[in-house]
């Protein structure tokens, strides 16, 4: 079973079951600032999920681009990857438990043909916020599970979401690829790391909202949220250990051996390092959002995705800027799933280019500064924990390179210190992350909502002073301002800016109702309503029309009343990419 074969049973299995396929999202999560990156087919769901209606129905399916750069350090090993596709089908207060348990078991049984004995499954053991999960274990022992078959576990291991720090979440039953080995030990199971058990699908029954407080309520309504990793489903299915063996990495493994003139054998980490990296590179350039490398938030992580890939590739002799070949391949192989990378494809290989050739730069100076750190050394046979930091901070260079270089010049690197310098460096992104998760979409709260319909009137107001090819190219909402990108190639001028907010400020003293209809696309499309869709596009979509001012394709939630906004004032606009300006603005009585 190849890739293309995997993805159209899923979509097919579950198609015949009633489920409506939507077209994978962005990588590049709209109006939801709850993370960097989309990181679960439900990211992109969690509106329908806390009750928005969905114009698809009740029951979806779909592969969702994904990237998780979490244990970005643990690539190259054979089951760690940064992108990745997930496998997903959605109840929105439709089936429960049973329904989805019955339709996974027979999808893996009937479909990919796997041994009911192969199968082992989890369960939820229960705590104070949710009781043990017997229905999930009925519903198992219903299909004939063994009870060593089925194990139960705590928050840790049975228990998913929310994405942030609140959002939809509830108890989870994960699904295990037994290899039929023998046990490594008493205590050996799903949750062993031994490798006798591999997991394929995770089904996370998402009952409860987690709100501010810690608190779990009910939600509105019982949904299910599954994901499947594609990749390592597919490994699994060809009989192989790691995707890297899979169809969709031999072609890149195979140029960089032609780049590089070694063999992937002897090099194997730093071969998936780069073709791990030069995938995600690939489709974050690629996506119809697509960022640039840059200092912040996804380009910063891009950017390190690029040059920790450059440096592998210099470890292993390729000289002089190579990317785009490597890329190129990735590119022909997606185009037919994801067309959008063909399409963006001059983007993503300028870009590439040029942030290798930055790279190669900065490394020469890193390399330059620590020599001198070495030279400065003097007595001392340890290279201190801040200059070691500095290195990885200021020029990109992992803790491996400067370790590297001091075994060279028999010096030692106090990794320890390093290693808590790293941490704090990440807790503190971290604890970034998670102020970011604080608003959002996802919490539909009262700010929010007013500064998304003021994000329509904005990009009606700018159409109607600028031009009409003004595109959205990125939004992104806090409780507390929102941010909005467009294509448009230079600094507004003060009168634009002021024209623009009269526009908007109009439109909120009239009170004009928000009006929302569910209508066909290419009705949508031809009643002039603008919109961002990725790939194929749905057969129904949701429309708000603010009567005069502004029709646009878009899921919500909104304000009723154009009125309920108070009041919008532009607080900053500069430039965010080549070509792309960024509006800052408030909402508020002002
Ligand atoms: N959201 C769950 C996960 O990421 C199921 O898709 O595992």
């Amino acid at each position: 079973m190849n890739a293309k074969e995997l993805r159209n049973a899923y979509v097919d299995f579950f198609k015949k079951r009633g489920h409506a396929y939507i077209p994978s999202a962005s990588l590049i999560p709209e109006n939801d600032p709850t993370v960097l990156f989309t990181t679960a087919g439900m990211h992109p769901l969690v509106p329908y999920l806390m009750g928005e209606k969905h114009p698809a129905g009740k029951r979806l399916v779909n592969y969702q681009k994904c990237i998780r750069t979490g244990d970005i350090d643990d690539i190259g090993d054979s089951t760690h990857l940064t992108f990745f596709e997930m496998l997903g089908n959605w109840s929105l207060g439709d089936y429960f438990k049973e329904g989805s348990i019955k339709m996974s078991y027979d999808l893996l049984t009937e479909v990919l043909k796997i041994k009911p004995d192969n199968l082992a499954v989890t369960a939820f053991e229960g705590n104070e916020n949710a009781p043990k999960d017997m229905e999930t274990y009925n519903a198992w022992k219903k299909l004939g599970f063994r009870d060593d078959q089925i194990f139960f576990y705590g928050m840790e291991d049975n228990w998913w979401g929310p994405a942030g720090l609140t959002g939809p979440c509830g108890p989870d039953t994960e699904i295990f690829y037994d290899d039929g080995r023998k046990k490594c030990g008493p205590k050996c199971g799903p949750a062993c790391k031994c490798g006798k058990y591999v997991e394929i699908w995770n089904n996370v029954f998402m009952e409860y909202n987690k709100k501010e407080d810690g608190s779990y309520v009910p939600l509105s309504q019982q949904n299910v949220d599954t994901g499947m990793g594609l990749e390592r489903v597919l490994a699994m299915m060809n009989g192989v250990k790691s995707a890297y063996d899979t169809e969709l990495f031999i072609p890149t493994i195979k140029e960089i051996e032609r780049l590089s003139g070694q063999k992937y054998e002897d090099n194997v980490r730093a071969f998936r390092i780069i073709a791990d990296h030069l995938r995600s590179a690939t489709f974050l350039l690629g996506d119809d959002r697509g960022v640039a490398p840059s200092k912040m938030d996804q380009g910063y992580v891009l950017r390190r995705l690029i040059r920790r890939a450059s440096r592998y590739m210099r470890k292993l002799g390729i000289e002089g800027c190579r990317m785009v070949n490597i890329s190129k391949i990735i590119v022909e192989q997606y185009s037919d799933v994801f067309p959008e990378l063909e399409r963006n494809k001059e983007f993503i290989y300028s870009n590439l280019a040029a942030e290798e050739e930055k790279f190669n730069k900065t490394l020469d100076r890193g390399l330059r500064i620590a020599d001198r750190m070495f030279e400065e050394l003097g007595n001392s046979k340890t290279l201190d924990s801040e200059h070691a930091f500095r290195l990885y901070d200021t020029f990109g260079f992992p803790i491996e390179l400067t370790k590297e270089l001091a075994d060279e010049r028999g010096v030692s690197v106090d990794i320890k210190g390093f290693e808590e310098r790293f941490k704090e460096h990440q807790e503190k992104s971290r604890a970034g992350a998670e102020q970011k998760f604080k608003g959002g979409l996802a919490d539909s709260s009262d700010d929010t909502v007013k500064l998304h319909t003021a994000t329509h009137l904005l990009n009606a107001a700018l159409r109607q002073v600028l031009s009409a090819d003004i595109m959205q190219k990125g939004s992104n909402i806090t409780p507390e301002r929102l941010r909005f990108d467009f294509n448009f190639d230079r600094k507004m001028t003060p009168e634009e800016i002021q024209k623009v907010s009269d526009i908007v400020n109009d439109a909120i003293k009239r009170n004009i109702d928000v009006v929302c209809e569910e209508i066909p696309y290419e009705e949508a499309r031809r009643s002039g309503a603008i919109g961002v869709f990725e790939g194929k596009y749905q057969d129904i979509v949701k429309v708000y029309t603010i009567e005069g001012v502004s029709k646009e394709m878009c899921g919500g939630p909104h304000v009723s009343n154009t009125g309920d906004i108070g009041g919008f004032k532009i607080q900053k606009e500069e430039s965010s990419a080549a070509g792309v300006r960024r509006i800052k603005a408030v909402v508020g009585k002002f």
